[in-house]
């Protein structure tokens, strides 16, 4: 039987490679498997996955011959995977369920934010985070997309560069406000339940990421004295506003934004400024936009955002891609929202296990305009010493703290109950409890 199978594999290779086996295509998947590490399980899994390399550096080849197109592709790490199993990671979206989310539908108001410059690019202030790699087959791009703003917001504010933990989002909030640990879920729900629930946010180094095999989702290793960072809400963008995203993006920061990432030319980019209109707008990736600008080396020039992806340093230009602004290509331009944090001395860091009385807070209400970019915007963090019964409290953006000379923005009128298990529920008259159908992506 075993030799049976022997002469039937023989045949099968002897076959499959007379056809289209070349010694160039031999030596390209050679380097291919070099520069990405790549190993298989066996003989069989080398031939399947070299021919989708085949076909995928023929797809490369014919989309760069067109010199009208305004980007590049090139060989990523996704090459050797085929059509439907990209389609099966990428382009899946949930079902959609109702999530009970407080914010989902209520958005920013627009005249809040001073115009923006012509461009701007995050990656220069130092609060952007290396690139990340997502990949195993664990569909947490929702994290990774909500945990690289937060990363930018937490540096932008307290001026602490922190990397944070994807592995905790997916699975600890599994469960919480509509997230599906590796099938699923939204930024939104990831900082709510970061406010909400776990009262912080713990460093990928304390609780890094495990994708060593598909989908693994392991019990949730939390341990709130080991978090370095948290949220107190977050802010919506009205949808398809360019000039609006522009000066929200240069007031406040990297913005988080979904996609459709089921699409080869996506797959595959390299350079240029990705503008295939044949990328329908979906919401089944999510990336972080970290700033735009205009390409004026063409006629016309090209306006674009520049985003930063989790699929490795491999994609794209070093991990970022750009992506025409004002088309919506891929539906970037519609669901776009970013953390609100505290500042560091607001937020302590003391254990939940330390018990203390039931206490109630209001804060006091101040609605102000933040009028210049966050990056100087750090506070003397030192100098607050707090009284030990509001530890765990976590404050409003509407704050209006002795110890600072910026007060920042955005919820009008908040109250934050503050209880003994941490679990702290803001609620504001224009933060009425909403049912979010529509916020989840898949990968
Ligand atoms: C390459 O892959 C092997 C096994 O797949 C792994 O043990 C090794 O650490 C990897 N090396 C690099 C540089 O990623
Ligand atoms: C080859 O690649 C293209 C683009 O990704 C895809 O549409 C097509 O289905 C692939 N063909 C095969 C046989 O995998
Ligand atoms: C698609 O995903 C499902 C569920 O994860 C998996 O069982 C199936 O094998 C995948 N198909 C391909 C072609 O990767
Ligand atoms: C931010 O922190 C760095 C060191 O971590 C320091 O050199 C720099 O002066 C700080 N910036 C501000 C505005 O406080
Ligand atoms: C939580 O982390 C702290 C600090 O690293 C450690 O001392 C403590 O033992 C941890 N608790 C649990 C239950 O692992
Ligand atoms: C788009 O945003 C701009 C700038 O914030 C604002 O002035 C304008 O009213 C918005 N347009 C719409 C249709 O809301």
């Amino acid at each position: 039987m075993k030799l049976f199978s022997l002469l039937l594999f023989s045949i099968f290779i002897a076959f499959a490679t007379s056809f289209w086996y070349t010694p160039e295509l031999k030596k390209e998947f050679d380097e291919f498997k070099v520069k990405f590490n790549k190993s298989y399980r066996n003989k069989f899994a080398e031939i399947i996955a070299m021919l989708n390399f085949k076909n995928c550096t023929e797809f490369i080849r014919k989309h760069n011959a067109d010199e009208s197109s305004t980007f590049l592709l090139g060989v990523t790490q996704l090459c050797d995977l085929s059509y439907e199993a990209l389609m099966n990671f990428t382009a899946r979206a949930l079902p959609e369920g109702p999530m009970m989310e407080s914010r989902a539908l209520s958005y920013v108001d627009p005249s809040i934010f001073p115009v923006g410059p012509t461009s701007i690019d995050w990656r220069d202030s130092g609060c952007v985070t290396p690139v990340k790699d997502e990949f195993y087959y664990c569909n947490s791009c929702y994290a990774f997309s909500g945990v690289a703003a937060l990363e930018s917001q937490w540096c932008l504010k307290n001026n602490i560069s922190v990397t944070l933990s994807e592995q905790m989002i997916i699975d600890c909030s599994k469960g919480f406000f509509g997230n599906q640990g590796c099938n699923g879920g939204s930024q939104g729900a990831s900082w709510t339940y970061i406010e909400m629930i776990s009262d912080g946010i713990e460093s990928d180094t304390t609780y890094p990421f495990i994708q060593l095999a598909p989908n693994i989702v392991q019990k949730c290793q939390y341990n709130r004295s080991r978090a370095v960072a948290t949220t107190i809400g977050y802010s919506r963008l009205q949808s398809r506003n360019i000039t609006l995203l522009q000066n929200a993006i240069a007031a406040v920061g990297p913005v988080a934004a979904s996609m459709n990432g089921g699409w080869p030319t996506f797959w595959y980019y390299s350079d240029g400024v990705y503008s295939d209109a044949d990328c329908k707008p979906s919401r089944s990736h999510s990336v972080l936009i970290v700033g735009y600008g205009v390409d004026d080396s063409v006629d016309p020039p090209i306006p674009y955002w520049i985003c930063k992806n989790s699929w490795s340093i491999y994609f794209g230009d070093n991990g970022y891609f750009k992506i025409l602004a004002g088309k919506n290509i891929c539906g970037i331009e519609v669901q776009l929202v970013y953390p609100l944090v505290p500042y560091v001395a607001d937020w302590t860091t003391t254990t939940t296990t330390t018990r203390r009385p039931t206490t109630t807070t209001t804060r006091p209400t101040t609605t102000t305009t933040r009028s210049s970019t966050t990056s100087t915007s750090t506070k003397t963090t030192t100098t607050t010493i707090r009284p030990t019964t509001t530890t765990t409290e976590i404050t409003t953006s509407t704050t209006t703290r002795p110890t600072t000379t910026i007060t920042t923005t955005t919820n009008p009128a908040t109250t934050t109950t503050t209880t003994e298990t941490t679990v702290n529920i803001a609620t504001s008259t224009e933060e009425l409890t909403t049912i979010e159908t529509q916020d989840t992506t898949a990968f």
